[in-house]
């Protein structure tokens, strides 16, 4: 028999691609292939893009062009561009890469195979169409050899798509028009991936909570299978054996009372959002298209910690935005500091081909806006380790993810906070991946927490127990943010 051949997915950006690649390896595996370990064993490569920020999208031209040689090195290997750079430049990238053997978009990862196959009888092809077909959402059932990269964590899609256009964002024309999943189809999966020892779940969406908002009104909402976000939060945290249900990223728009009130009742959703604000500014809000007002915003989150007083915060925020002044910076810093977020991502503006902001004048000069970024960050640094420091002393429950990354005996999970827990355990006892341990906390440091087990604590079932499963805490850090 001839040895089956072997891919490797490169993933960059969001939860979005990460679980997009994950759905690619998984068609793969049903048509025989196997996971390389290694660029060097890889017959096949995929480069599933990110086009966020003009970084992320150089970052594939200069692989593509390291990529040549590997190509050269042994025929038939294949090369593969995917996501969000893929849906925007589609043949382009074939014609100015010869090397390219095919291109797929957002809405095609279904058609993976047969493109596959075609490219190693020569064709190379490119696919970009955009499809408002719910088929997207179901690609086959798991594959048992691609178990997936987080025991005991999975993602799943509830929606896709953004109708928002902020003024600076490209999501709308890379992932197209907004399209939620029936919620029986969201509940089956969820049901399955908790028998087979999932114990928390993200869902994903690129404005997560504006699920079925496409479909409110009651008869439209029955026939497209979709619920209020709520009742789906509501339905999925009545499954037996989930424990912990995340959502990323929400739109602030789209918290009515019964999402709030959600985060009071419910036991499974964790009190931690990752709620983007990108400006503290009303007027530069205002020309982001944010539609909403900074005070909306602070409203939103004391409606939130009314419902949950320990809710932990984080966000996204762009400095540099075109016309921005150090008041309106100011304003940033300030509602920074009262909201308190946990955590934050900070970027410095890139224009975006056909976005209405990249025809803004006033552009912020460089060094300025690389000056706000420092100033934004080094506030954030002081607030999040306040934050780890005040948390010293608590008990908390952490869902093993794999080795700590500083190496060593230590593992690695998140709490409830989504915070990084580091516990030093001796070998013999490390809890494996996908389990959800107590720990007492004993130290704070800059990014994370450190633990001891609380041993007497130990929850009494370990049904997400997963032998050998491969830790995550390796994995280079993913960005949280899917839009919003
Ligand atoms: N420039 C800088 N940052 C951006 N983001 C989105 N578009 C841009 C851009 N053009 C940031 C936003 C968003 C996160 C995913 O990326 O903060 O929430
Ligand atoms: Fe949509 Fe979020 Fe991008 Fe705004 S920032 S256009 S809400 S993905």
């Amino acid at each position: 028999m001839r040895p089956a051949k072997r891919f490797l997915i490169r993933t960059y950006g969001c939860q979005m691609n990460a679980h997009d690649s994950d759905k690619v390896a998984n068609l793969l595996c049903h048509e025989g292939f196997r996971a390389a370990e290694t660029l060097r064993d890889a017959d096949l490569l995929v480069i599933n893009t990110c086009s966020i920020r003009e970084k992320a999208e150089h970052r594939l031209y200069s692989d593509l062009g390291a990529l040549r040689a590997w190509k050269r090195e042994r025929p038939g290997r294949l090369l593969g561009v995917a996501g969000c750079v893929a849906q925007q430049e589609g043949d382009a990238i074939l014609r100015r890469f010869g090397h390219v053997d095919l291109v797929f978009g957002t809405h095609n990862l279904r058609l993976v195979p047969t493109m596959v196959a075609d490219a190693e009888r020569g064709a190379r092809r490119v696919e970009t169409t955009e499809s408002a077909s719910l088929e997207r959402f179901d690609l086959p059932e798991r594959h048992p050899d691609h178990p997936g990269q987080a025991p005991g964590r999975a993602y799943v899609t509830v929606m896709e798509g953004c109708d928002m256009f902020c003024s600076f964002c490209v999501v709308p024309n890379t992932r197209g028009r907004e399209i939620s999943r029936p919620a029986d189809a969201i509940v089956a999966e969820a049901e399955s991936l908790a028998a087979r020892g999932v114990r928390e779940l993200t869902l994903l969406g690129q404005t997560v909570n504006a699920y079925g908002r496409h479909d409110l009104r009651r008869q439209r909402s029955e026939a497209a299978g979709t619920t209020p976000f709520a009742s789906l939060l509501r339905r999925l945290a009545a499954i037996p054996g989930i424990a912990r249900l995340r959502y990323t990223s929400p739109h602030p728009l789209f918290f009515d009372d019964e999402l709030v009130r959600a985060h009071a009742e419910l036991d499974a959703l964790c009190p931690h959002v990752h709620l983007p604000v990108q400006s503290g500014s009303d007027a530069v809000l205002a020309r982001m298209r944010r539609r909403h007002r900074a005070s909306d915003y602070r409203r939103l989150v004391d409606r939130l910690r009314g419902a949950r007083p320990d809710l932990a915060l984080t966000t996204d925020l762009i400095v540099g935005f075109p016309g921005e002044t150090d008041a309106d910076f100011d304003a940033t810093l300030g509602l920074v500091r009262d909201v308190g977020f946990v955590d934050s991502f900070s970027f410095k503006y890139s224009p975006r081909p056909h976005t209405r902001a990249a025809e803004l004048e006033d552009r912020v000069p460089a060094p300025l806006a690389q000056e706000r970024l420092e100033a934004l960050q080094s506030v954030q640094r002081s607030l999040t380790l306040a934050a780890h420091r005040s948390r010293v002393g608590e008990q908390t429950e952490i869902l093993i993810e794999g080795p700590s990354r500083r190496g060593g005996p230590q593992r690695s999970g998140r709490d409830p906070y989504h915070r990084v827990v580091n516990v030093t355990t001796p070998a013999s006892e490390a809890p494996e991946p996908g389990r959800l341990v107590a720990v007492r906390l004993v130290e704070a440091t800059p990014h994370s927490l450190i633990g001891e087990l609380a041993r007497e604590d130990l929850r009494a079932d370990h049904p997400a127990a997963v032998k050998g499963g491969r830790g995550s805490a390796d994995e280079p850090p993913r960005r949280v943010a899917t839009g919003a």
